[in-house]
């Protein structure tokens, strides 16, 4: 069989192999207790449920135009109306297979061969793979964890080329959990409009930002530059809907347009029935997001308490999403030399399932999720500290 240079070039996503690998040893009967997951712990609220159901009662089992249904378009646009200050219209949204499928579309819509994508890193696993199947050329823009691994024009300035075409923003960040505020949103996006490069926003954790942080979007920049800019979002995270595949894109008509013909020469509509029940979680009370970020806001003080007590091992106090990536490289040694290797120690000798650095462009790191109870987080953490601690203390023994 012959494959395509384009899927050989293509590595599988690394949180999905580690939660794999985590899945296969508890199988097999260890009590592993991971911290990989990438998707809150929480049940979706009742009445989104309901609509489901009801959809499915009232006989919903038909395709739909392609970027979703009216009512469903009219609900996007009027819940982020309100979250970016000005109007949008149904024609400036679609509704996608996750928000995956939003951020596959958009480069396949926006890049030739050999354009070139500015990351910044720590980056999500999928960005680069995914420029690189729009055969375009991911630049990866680095980052301080003494800046909380934020960046600013001046990162972007000594990167830009004639072929720089698009920058990635991800605000809050999987997997530094770091969020940027409005103004150095607006400071990123005014250096990209005068330099003619498209903003993808990927704002898919913007309900978990913790105060006293506050919410800040791209989304206020589609009114004024709607030819530079667009958000991509979706309830996965937001509502605890991951495996619904409910995402969407907010963008000037004309692309969204070009990401419905993608669409409808691939997977066509989102599943009628998710359509449903995202117009009754975005039309419907919002108690739930405000329940599900004080819940992750304390997990998340919680669990830097706790690695605060660790040897040698910073993290950054992020203001958003479900993660924290502390830096461990003090406990790398020639027997573990990187940060997949720390990982499969910790899985091995802690039983705890992480997620090395590496896979999101910081070896020096490893990404902890705090999306689960939190009796199993602090099980978790301490074993990790028991760990922690053995190794450093073999490591001064060796020094
Ligand atoms: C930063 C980021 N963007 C996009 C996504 C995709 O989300 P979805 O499940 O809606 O496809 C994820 C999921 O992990 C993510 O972490």
């Amino acid at each position: 069989m012959h494959l395509s240079q384009r899927i050989l070039a293509v590595k599988p996503s690394a949180t999905l192999s580690i939660n794999a690998k985590a899945a296969e040893l508890k199988a097999q009967g260890q009590e592993i207790i991971s911290l990989a997951a990438g998707e809150p712990d929480f049940q979706p609220p009742k009445h989104v449920l309901q609509a489901a159901k009801d959809a499915i009662d009232q006989g919903f089992v038909r395709y739909t135009p392609v970027p979703g249904l009216p009512e469903l378009r009219q609900a996007v646009a009027g819940y982020c109306s309100k979250q970016y200050g000005h109007t949008l219209t149904p024609n400036m949204t679609i509704a996608t297979n996750g928000g995956k499928q939003g951020l596959y579309s958009l480069f396949q819509c926006l890049l030739d061969p050999g354009d070139e994508v500015l990351i910044p890193a720590p980056y999500w696993v999928s960005y680069p793979d995914m420029v690189a199947l729009a055969q375009g050329n991911p630049v990866v823009v680095p980052s301080s964890p003494d800046r909380n691994f934020r960046i600013t024009p001046s990162d972007l300035q000594p990167l830009l080329t004639d072929r720089t075409r698009i920058l990635v923003l991800n605000t809050p960040s999987n997997p530094t959990g770091s969020h940027y505020t409005q103004a150095e949103i607006d400071d990123i996006i005014s250096w990209a409009v005068d330099n003619d490069v498209f903003v993808i926003s990927d704002e898919i954790y913007d309900q978990l930002v913790y105060p006293p942080a506050e919410p800040a979007t791209a989304g206020k920049w589609l009114q004024k530059h709607p030819m530079h800019v667009a958000v991509c979002n979706g309830l996965s995270k937001s509502f605890a809907m991951t495996g619904w595949r409910m995402g969407y894109v907010l963008a000037h008509p004309d692309l969204i347009a070009k990401l419905s013909t993608i669409q409808g020469q691939s997977t066509s509509n989102v599943c009628v029935l998710v359509q449903k029940a995202a117009v009754a979680a975005l039309q419907g009370p919002t108690d739930f997001l405000q329940e599900q970020r004080e819940v992750f806001q304390r997990r998340r003080d919680l669990a830097l308490e706790h690695i605060a007590s660790w040897p040698g091992i910073s993290c950054p106090e992020p203001d958003g999403a479900f993660y924290l990536f502390p830096r461990m490289d003090t406990l790398y040694s020639p027997v573990i030399p990187d940060s997949t290797a720390l990982c499969t120690f910790l899985l091995e000798k802690a039983k705890v399932a992480l997620v090395p650095g590496g896979a999101f462009g910081d070896d020096r790191c490893v990404r902890i999720s705090y999306a689960l109870d939190d009796r199993s987080l602090v099980q978790a953490l301490d074993r990790l500290k028991a760990a922690v601690c053995d190794l450093a203390d073999s490591s001064r023994v060796h020094e």
